[in-house]
């Protein structure tokens, strides 16, 4: 009967438009049409293959209107686009946005409600927002659901995340698609994620791997005054629906005409390179808004962090036991405090002495004997500095020994009270010659009911950056959303943290070793990481029985492989001096790697399993690679025809030793250098949980 029904149905519900429009490369096809209930759907094919089958679109208001159906078509249009720009930092020099357009310019028969659909054919994927028009006046509306369905064709291989609004900061789960459910997880916040029948809720971007070898990737773009998109998955029928984060009252977005939402993407391709290689996700975000960006420059970086994070030191002053009022100054010294003026020179002195840009201090201010767990509105003012820590002298410090600091604003999720701060915090790194500042949004939002996914984080994290730029200084953000390009709209948004950084290997149990081979084809497509590498020191129980059983899950050369592979222009060499000094050879390679680039070529990419990338430094002829594998060892022969031809290069090799692994041995490693031009080729031999990296000077 049933089966009768939808035949019925079938022959009922006919196509009243369609249209087909191509990628440049004529590989992607999309098919847009409207049906005679006024349904407008799509679906996607890649070198023929079905990659999306036939996909609903439309958007719920709470007013009761239904953008779902009873449209038609006022007009179709299609265009072309093809332009090249140049990022103020990043993986390449040039940028090319080469796309066909096809927009959809709908009516609702019955209310005469406008909505249009754009769709963008890229080469390496599919691309569409909806658009709400500007009519005779403005009209404001509530976003209640956003109906956008991405129906996939099979049981995929996918590395998803589960859907919490609050945090990416999760081991990713490779699975398939029909396995993606809740007795999986280890979800130590007691999030569930099943949302109604066979649905289960994770995190956008979704990585998947067909069975026939299609890479494919369903994420989004210049999420600007809208919530973050995380999918609800169809076990059974691998049905994908847009989740967007509701605010306190459970409205998803606040809009007024003109408006439009964020781009949904699906990337796809035959070659994994693409996908990692793609600049998809920031092309569809708006241009530089910044007219001057002679202030917004790359760094390399240490600090006073990673001895807060294996215990060595503590963010507060006074021991959290001893928290009174979090602004008193009457608190007493713990003797364990980290930064003090005294060990922020050293800091300064070691930077100064290896040639890094920066140092960043936590737990410089105010606060910190109550930011954890208590969930004050008021614990931190961003302005007063512990008694111990002489900001002015620092300052001095830093500059007589040409070293900029990098300051710290935690704002415990406490946001109302950020942003009543923000103009003094941002004045106080003026008027000490701060040029960064890295922010962090640990614990639930305050006030409660938003979730940092939410619609007025997202426009509270955009807008830091945009008031940051009024007194040009560059955002790292941590626990914020996951970025979707904005940072080409505000080039000083130059990093965020937003997924699980190598902080996790110092106080749990970790980021397993393919960790850093998914990350650049999920949270690196919409921005840089301030993934913290460069930990020498990899087993955690010398700092103390309490970390007896942690440890970083890498070689020490993997370590160095990060530098290239997790690209950032905002990079931290994150281990204590100390442990620095005890291997300085490979600490050369730290202090020399570049973190912006003229060219970038993916020599190699599996998610999950490896990835090898060589590039070209922005401001000489030197080359650099970087090749990371999983907990497997691997062994691979990279030809160096990326090389100018007929040129001779010095390449110094730091390699895993022969008996190297993550687990049982992750400090031996070799050192070699070697002539080499455009035709050699070089055999690497990767370590279980191991990684080489390779700088090519220049010679003649
Ligand atoms: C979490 C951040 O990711 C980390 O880098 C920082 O040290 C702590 N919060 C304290 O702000
Ligand atoms: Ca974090």
């Amino acid at each position: 009967m049933k089966k009768i029904l939808i035949f019925i149905l079938c022959c009922l519900v006919q196509l009243v438009l369609a249209q087909e429009v191509e990628s440049p490369s004529k590989d992607i096809k999309l098919n847009v049409s409207i049906n005679n209930l006024g349904e407008v759907a799509y679906q996607v094919s890649y070198k023929g293959k079905a990659v999306i089958k036939p996909s609903k679109l439309g958007i719920l208001l709470k007013d009761g209107t239904d953008l779902t159906k009873d449209f038609e078509a006022v007009d179709t249009k299609t265009a072309s686009f093809d332009e090249t720009w140049q990022p103020v930092m990043g993986e390449q020099t040039n940028i090319r946005n080469h796309y066909n357009q096809l927009t959809l310019q709908l009516k609702q028969k019955n209310s005469n409600k406008r909505l249009d659909i754009v769709f963008k054919i890229y080469d390496e994927g599919v691309a569409f927002r909806y658009e709400f028009p500007f009519e005779k006046r403005v009209e404001y509306f509530v976003i209640s659901d956003e109906k956008t369905e991405f129906n996939l064709t099979g049981n995929h291989k996918t590395f998803w995340i589960p859907g919490d609004y609050d945090s990416q900061e999760y081991v990713y789960n490779e699975t398939k698609l029909s396995e993606i459910d809740n007795h999986k997880l280890d979800l130590n916040n007691g999030i569930a994620l099943k949302t109604i029948e066979s649905r289960y809720r994770v995190q956008s971007p979704l990585m998947m791997k067909t069975a026939d070898g299609l890479y494919l990737n369903i994420f989004e773009a210049a999420v600007v005054n809208y919530p973050v998109m995380h999918l609800d998955v169809d076990v059974n029928s691998f049905e994908l629906t847009s989740n967007l984060p509701p605010n306190a009252i459970g409205d998803k977005a606040y809009l007024r005409t003109p408006s439009t939402t964020p781009w949904r993407t699906i990337m796809v391709s035959d070659d994994a390179r693409d996908i990692v290689a793609s600049k998809m996700i920031f092309n569809l975000n708006e241009p530089n808004k910044l007219e001057d960006t002679s202030w917004i420059k790359p760094m390399k970086y240490v600090g006073i962090w990673w001895e807060m994070h294996v215990g060595k030191s503590t963010w507060d002053y006074a021991g959290s036991q001893n928290a009174q009022n979090a602004l008193s100054q009457d608190l007493i010294p713990s003797g364990k405090h980290g930064a003090t003026t005294e060990n922020t020179k050293r800091y300064i002195d070691f930077a100064a002495k290896h040639g890094f840009d920066g140092v960043l201090v936590e737990g410089w201010n105010v606060g910190w004997e109550d930011w954890f767990g208590n969930w004050k509105e008021d614990v931190f003012d961003f302005v007063t500095p512990y008694p111990d820590f002489d900001i002015e002298e620092v300052a001095r410090y830093a500059k007589a020994k040409g070293v900029k600091m990098i300051m710290h604003n935690e704002t415990s999720g406490s946001v109302a009270n950020y942003e009543r701060h923000l103009d003094r915090a941002l004045e106080l790194m003026v008027k000490f010659g701060y040029p960064a500042v890295k922010t962090g949004y640990v614990g639930r939002i305050i006030p409660r009911g938003e979730y940092h996914d939410g619609q007025a984080m997202v426009n509270h994290f955009n807008f830091v950056a945009q008031r940051a730029a009024d007194y040009k200084i560059m955002v790292n953000s941590h626990e914020s959303t996951r970025p979707t390009g904005y940072s080409r709209t505000y080039p000083n948004y130059i990093a965020a943290e937003a997924a699980r950084g190598n902080e996790f290997n110092g106080w749990s149990n970790g980021n397993p070793p393919m960790h850093e081979t998914i990350l650049p084809f999920t949270r690196l497509l919409g921005g840089p990481m301030d993934y913290t590498p460069g930990i020498f020191e990899t087993q955690m129980k010398i700092y103390g029985d309490d970390r007896k059983d942690y440890m970083v899950h890498t070689t020490l050369t993997k370590q160095l492989a990060l530098y290239l592979t997790m690209y950032s222009p905002l990079q931290m060499a994150a281990d204590l001096p100390e442990n620095y000094e005890k291997y300085l050879d490979a600490f050369q390679f730290i202090k020399e790697v570049p973190v912006d680039w003229q060219e970038s070529i993916y020599l190699e990419a599996e998610p999950g399993d490896y990835i090898t990338v060589a590039r070209k430094d922005k401001n000489s002829e030197d080359w650099f690679l970087g090749a990371i594998t999983d907990e497997n060892a691997r062994s691979t022969e990279i030809k160096l025809d990326f090389l100018e031809a007929g040129k001779k290069y010095k390449a110094t090799i730091y390699q895993d030793g022969k008996d190297a692994d993550w687990k049982t041995n992750p400090k031996s490693y070799d050192i070699k250098t070697q002539t080499v031009t455009s035709k050699s080729k070089l055999k690497l031999n990767l370590a279980k949980g191991g990684g080489t990296a390779i700088s090519f000077e220049l010679v003649d």
